[in-house]
């Protein structure tokens, strides 16, 4: 964990934000895959992280906005737990690591609510998104867990998310660890990616390498040749010459900051000419958007920069056609294109996705599109120095997506469908890369990974 000051300094700003009543933040229990005592790899919650920092399960944080003080619940260990798990430290000393002096069993929160209802205090909480947790607030509010949907505090949303979005240097230097480590895992794809290989050899040797250096993978990878399913999760293929293997694939440090890359690399590690002329764009897209992120330029801004780039790219190729601004107004590119250019990255690698996405990229001034292919965008508003973002356009070749926009005639003035057939095998190209904001422009974090042709071509060597 941080030094127990920075959870301090978080705590006291959210006092200081929210003013009033009672907050909960609910930290994880294990999960069982099969039985109860064979769990999944713990993952704390990131709300619990970001304010307490103690990454164990069975925890509860409670701050009192009224009287200032915050609490953690929790059961010390026994000795049973002690003979199959080694020494285990006090809950009061724990605590003490985020600067927390009150401690109690994890039965008496309930008296602590008790109380908090019958003086009619308000109650804060965040949106739950394990069945654990949806059922313990059930059980302090005394409302049944459906009529918790939609009840979460706005305010304690809004405070939280206004705090976690202005990344500390703390939580960069944790990004950019999370990002070397990702080097690692995308340069070790790079070179296993030959001819009869099989996906999953590939996809076991780099979450093995989130497990080696770091807390595992930020989300499960994304390895296929079939890089035209956005996030395919089957890595069932062996590689052959021809196709593109996109690698989406993250790393968490032991402090659960996230890294999100993308990568696309040739079978066999030489580009052809029409894999070239594809991966050229994209590389454009990618490099321009980055290129353009500053405080006051806005993410709905990159991403247009961006599929404009992509619109162009194929208009030259004679793929699209007619004016390019307009096919991008339309939503046209979008059959290339159907995904925003990216999102904040931090404790989760969709950072904060779970406190609501529209809480977090939109407002009452700019609302979600409902077009096709901008929908899907989860941030539109502007960017602040201390943002990290994702930036990752991409190209894509998708045969269902592409056989119902032509057997409906859709873009006929944009789109030439007669062009597309010959760039099937491409599948889908994808370049992502993790941005800071600064106070005049941007920083790309971490140590560089392969992107260009030539980058790419010689570590494949
Ligand atoms: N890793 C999934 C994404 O790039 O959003
Ligand atoms: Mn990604
Ligand atoms: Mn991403």
């Amino acid at each position: 964990m941080f030094r127990s000051e920075v959870y301090i300094k978080r705590r006291e700003e959210l006092h200081r934000k929210m003013k009033t009543g009672l907050a909960l933040f609910a930290g994880n229990v294990d999960s069982p895959m099969n039985y109860p005592a064979n769990a999944f790899h713990f993952r704390q919650d990131s709300d619990f992280l970001y304010f307490f920092g103690l990454d164990i399960p069975g925890l509860a944080g409670v701050m009192d906005f009224d009287s200032g003080k915050d609490h953690i619940f929790g059961n010390d260990f026994d000795m049973d737990d002690i003979v199959w798990m080694g020494p285990q430290p006090m809950l009061k000393d724990l605590a003490l690591k985020c600067g927390v002096t009150s401690t109690a069993p994890f039965i008496k929160i309930e008296d602590l609510f008790k109380d908090a209802l019958a003086k009619k205090k308000r109650i804060h909480f965040l949106p739950q998104y394990r069945g654990e947790n949806k059922i313990l607030l059930s059980s302090l509010l005394g409302k049944k867990p459906l009529e918790l949907a939609g009840s979460a505090s706005v305010d304690l949303i809004k405070s939280v998310i206004s705090m976690r979005s202005i990344k500390e240097k703390v939580e960069i230097e944790e990004i950019e660890k999370a990002i070397e480590i990702a080097y690692d895992m995308h340069v070790t794809a790079m070179t296993m990616c030959r001819q009869g290989v099989k996906e999953q050899e590939i996809f076991g040797a780099i979450e093995g390498i989130a497990l080696a250096k770091g807390a595992g993978v930020s989300f499960p990878t994304i390895l296929s040749i079939n890089g035209q399913t956005l996030h395919n999760h089957s890595h069932d293929n062996i590689l052959k010459k021809g196709r593109m293997m996109v690698t989406d694939a993250g790393a968490e440090t032991n402090l659960h900051y996230a890294s999100d890359i993308t990568r696309t690399t040739p079978v066999g590690g030489k580009f052809s000419k029409q894999q070239k002329e594809i991966y050229e764009i994209v590389l454009q897209a990618n490099t321009e958007a980055i290129k353009a992120a500053r405080p006051g330029i806005s993410n709905l801004d990159i991403h247009l920069i961006a599929c404009k780039i992509v619109a162009q790219g194929m208009k030259d190729l004679g793929l699209m056609k007619g004016d390019v601004d307009e096919a991008v107004a339309e939503g046209a590119h979008a059959l290339f294109m159907p995904h925003g250019i990216g999102h904040m990255l931090g404790l989760d690698v969709h950072d904060m996705e779970g406190l609501g996405e529209n809480h977090i990229g939109y407002n009452d001034d700019v609302k979600r599109s409902d077009q096709f292919g901008l929908s899907f965008l989860r941030f539109a508003l502007p960017y602040k120095p201390g943002h990290v973002f994702t930036v990752e356009p991409g190209c894509y070749f998708i045969p269902e997506l592409i056989e119902k926009w032509q057997s409906e005639s859709k873009f006929t003035s944009f789109i030439n469908f007669s062009k597309i057939e010959s760039y099937m095998s491409i599948g889908g190209i994808r370049i992502e890369d993790d941005v800071l904001i600064t106070d005049k422009g941007h920083r790309v974090l971490g140590k560089p990974i392969p992107k260009t042709v030539k980058e790419i071509e010689t570590i494949c060597l």
